[in-house]
């Protein structure tokens, strides 16, 4: 009996070992045939590859692995065998020449507890007849219709902060959030959007925490409750929305009208995780960035002066202090403000990279991207280096008054997938700098110069910072002097 069992173990393990090879030895007929090889690296420890390393090293990573194997090399991160690409020229090629050929995907992290029916991550085709509709909420044409919503939200965030000190960070994530949730869920019962709002708020804590699910965890939490409830509500508002019969343009009455080629509509699951996932995008990476443009206008006090006389000129030729700003004042009289914010989204890269999934075998340059790979395309390396960017490492709003080389610039990405929320993100920036740098000055607390990935590059700590209003305010601002 016994030597019969260990005559099937030996069978079955050389079954599965075969199984476990045919890819492996598949992919190096597949290469040798064509003459391709995986791009140079290193894949790093077992099981925990390089991420340990990203996590320590960051920019460092890409810096001294670009300089011992190119702009293209292989390693293994967050459980992925994995390509990173530092070149402007091969981030082109995935993102905008072959992107039937590497799908997106969020980090898994993210994917676990937003949700993986985002329709970024579905096939070319699915992904682009959403896109189409998803986009129409966030145009510019659409977004200037709710300036003046966008603005009260700014203006009442300003005024909760008066003589207090407050978290930048956390201010801003909620800023940020209630904008985005108008745009997603705009019409809905009140309670149910509030609690919606909180809900999302515990559920993207969740993904700034460690994985580990125990009870007591916050990722235990967002993953059990905070996902189930966020789903819950949002069953509450469709309901509640198929109950009135009325169009709403917001994106969720998108999601729910949208039928594809065969006119099946998205299940309640794959709303869910559109809206979550919209929700998240639009939340935290526009809160950071209003986080880091705090910073760098504290951290230049001459850039300050120069960008409240920029808000000042304008807010001059209103009659009355209240007057909301007009498209054109935005579009068209705030330069500096705007080159103030692509610097900002340059240097402080607040997403580090486009990550994807190699669809099918890739050959870029003689190398082979394989099937089932990841590919981080590091646009933060690119905006870092001092190929493309004179002193990368310093703020100056001044280098863009030249439009910077092709492909160089991408903190939005590029491409099919380009972020769909740029013209919102920059909007809700722009109104937050106009009135704070207009009415408020501050002293920032404590120690300020850390930074942390959470995933979101974010200033550690968040920033505090002791808030008065501005006292030379009341000097310039005779009502239209
Ligand atoms: C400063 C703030 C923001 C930054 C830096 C940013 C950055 C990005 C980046 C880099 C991508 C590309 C991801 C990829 O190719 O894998 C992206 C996609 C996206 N972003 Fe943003 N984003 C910001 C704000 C927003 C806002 C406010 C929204 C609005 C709700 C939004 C919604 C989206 C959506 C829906 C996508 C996916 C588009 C697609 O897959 O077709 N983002 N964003
Ligand atoms: C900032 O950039 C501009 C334009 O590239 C350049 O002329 C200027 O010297 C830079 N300023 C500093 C302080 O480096």
């Amino acid at each position: 009996m016994e030597k019969e069992g260990q005559v099937v173990w030996v069978v079955v393990s050389l079954v599965v070992a075969t199984a476990l090879m045919l890819p492996l030895l598949h992919r190096l007929r597949l290469s040798s045939r064509r003459g391709l090889r995986l791009p140079p690296g290193s894949m790093g420890l077992f099981f925990f590859g390089e991420s340990l390393s990203l996590k320590c090293q960051r920019m460092n990573f890409y810096t001294s692995r670009e300089k011992r194997y190119g702009k293209v090399f292989k390693t293994h991160l967050f459980g992925h065998p994995s390509i990173v690409i530092t070149s402007p020229d091969a981030a082109q090629f995935v993102l905008l020449e072959q992107p039937a050929r590497f799908k997106q995907r969020g980090l898994p992290i993210i994917e676990k507890l937003v949700g993986d029916l985002f329709f970024g991550y579905q096939t070319q085709r699915k992904h682009a007849r959403l896109r189409k509709f998803m986009h129409g909420p966030l145009l510019p044409e659409t977004l200037e219709n709710s300036i003046s919503d966008i603005e009260a939200l700014a203006t009442s965030m300003l005024h909760s902060w008066e003589l207090k000190t407050i978290n930048i960070l956390e201010e801003a994530k909620h800023y940020a959030l209630k904008v985005a949730m108008e745009y997603v869920v705009g019409a809905a019962p009140h309670y149910e959007k509030e609690e919606l709002t909180k809900a999302c708020e515990h559920l993207i804590r969740g993904v700034s925490s460690i994985p580990v699910n125990i009870p007591g965890t916050h990722y235990h939490k967002a993953l059990k409750d905070s996902k189930k409830k966020a789903c819950a509500l949002l069953e509450n508002i469709v309901s509640w929305r198929q109950l009135e019969k009325r169009p709403h343009g917001d994106i969720l009455g998108i999601l729910m009208d949208t039928q594809d080629e065969d006119g099946c509509k998205l299940t309640p699951n794959e709303i869910h995780d559109n809206v979550l996932t919209l929700l998240y995008l639009g939340h935290d990476t526009a809160a950071a960035a209003l986080t880091w443009a705090v910073k760098y206008l504290t951290d230049n006090p001459k850039l300050l002066e120069d960008v409240t006389a920029e808000h000042e000129t304008i807010r001059q030729k209103k009659t009355s202090q209240d007057e909301t700003l007009m498209w054109s004042d935005i579009k068209d009289q705030m330069p500096l403000s705007i080159r103030v914010i692509k610097e900002t989204l340059r240097i402080a890269n607040i997403v580090e990279f486009c990550y994807r999934e190699v669809v099918e075998d890739v050959e870029y340059k003689g190398y082979l991207f394989p099937k089932g790979w990841r590919i981080l395309v590091a646009h933060s390396a690119v905006h870092s280096n001092s190929e493309y960017y004179t002193n990368p490492g310093e703020f100056n709003s001044s280098r863009f008054k030249i439009a910077p080389k092709p492909y160089t610039y991408t903190p939005f990405g590029n491409g099919a997938h380009v972020c769909l929320g740029r013209e919102l993100a920059n909007l809700e920036l722009l109104i937050f700098l106009h009135h704070f740098t207009l009415n408020y000055r501050w002293e920032s607390i404590g120690d300020t110069d850390g930074s942390e990935y959470a995933p979101i590059h974010v200033p550690k700590g968040g920033f505090p910072i002791a808030v008065r209003r501005r006292k030379s305010r009341s000097m310039t601002d005779g009502k239209g002097s």
